[in-house]
């Protein structure tokens, strides 16, 4: 078997007793990673509504069922209303304290290990660009803009932006979940960003929008584009979100 492939099936069976043998950054003593980032002072900050008066709600079991990739979307709007539901169903932090965060999704040890940024393409009320998501306090952080970036968006994802309104990064800082799970916590941030693309994917349904998991991405390219480094931080799963033909 080719070395590569013996190498990543293991990272996704660790042996979980060799855990209790090892000496993780926090049975060392070292500081915990911070849970969030914080974003930069600079840049422009937009508060996202936490209410959605104009959202008609749909059953879970409608949800599920109407649940397809979609790659071909309708040209129209996003409202900010439509965005702020997105984030907040599918990235929010719940509640957290100093060793713990809660959020809508699972995450292994309530370590966090994820911080999703936005790509705006068509949403009402906000400009174009890419967005950290602050998390802790449901806010966006203006990272960049400008005409250039759709195309940018579209190379890095392969040309798979296929005029979506909006495109999700779920991007790791492995250290988080490495802190407490040691070489377990790969599988386990891996887990973590697809429980957010389905929540994503069901509350996307319920604005009559569709999703497209998109793993077949150029990796340089999407971290430089999130100004992230790629070693510390790193995108693993993207999502691109547009509205369904009528
Ligand atoms: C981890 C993962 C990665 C995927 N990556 C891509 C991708 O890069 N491009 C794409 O068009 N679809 C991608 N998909 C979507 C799958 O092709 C799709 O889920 C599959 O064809 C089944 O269709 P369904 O989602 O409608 O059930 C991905 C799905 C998953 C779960």
């Amino acid at each position: 078997m080719d070395d590569r492939i013996k190498r990543n099936r293991e990272t996704i069976k660790p042996n979980w007793l060799d855990l209790y043998n090892v000496n993780s950054p926090k049975r060392q003593g070292l500081q915990r990673p911070d849970q969030f980032i914080k974003p930069n002072n600079q840049n422009q900050t937009f508060n996202l509504l936490k209410e959605f008066p104009n959202i008609k709600q749909k059953s879970l079991s409608e949800v599920i069922a109407s649940r397809r990739s979609l790659r071909q979307y309708e040209q129209v709007d996003l409202s900010f209303e439509e965005l702020s539901y997105l984030l907040w169903e599918s990235c929010r932090v719940v509640s957290f304290k100093e060793n713990a965060v809660f959020r809508t999704i699972p995450t292994a040890g309530a370590t966090n290990s994820m911080e999703t940024y936005v790509y705006l393409n068509q949403v009402n009320e906000l400009d174009s660009g890419i967005y950290l998501y602050v998390q802790d306090k449901h806010k966006l952080s203006l990272i960049k803009s400008g005409k250039e970036l759709n195309n940018l968006v579209n190379e890095s994802l392969l040309k798979q932006l296929r005029g979506a309104q909006v495109v999700f990064f779920f991007t790791a800082i492995p250290a988080r979940t490495e802190y407490k799970y040691d070489f377990c916590a790969h599988k386990m941030i891996a887990i973590e960003a697809g429980h957010a693309c389905q929540n994503l994917s069901l509350s996307s349904e319920v604005i009559d929008c569709g999703v497209c998991a998109i793993c077949a991405y150029d990796q340089k390219k999407v971290d430089s584009l999130l100004n992230i480094d790629s070693e510390e931080q790193f995108t693993i799963y993207c999502a691109t979100v547009g509205k369904k033909y009528n």
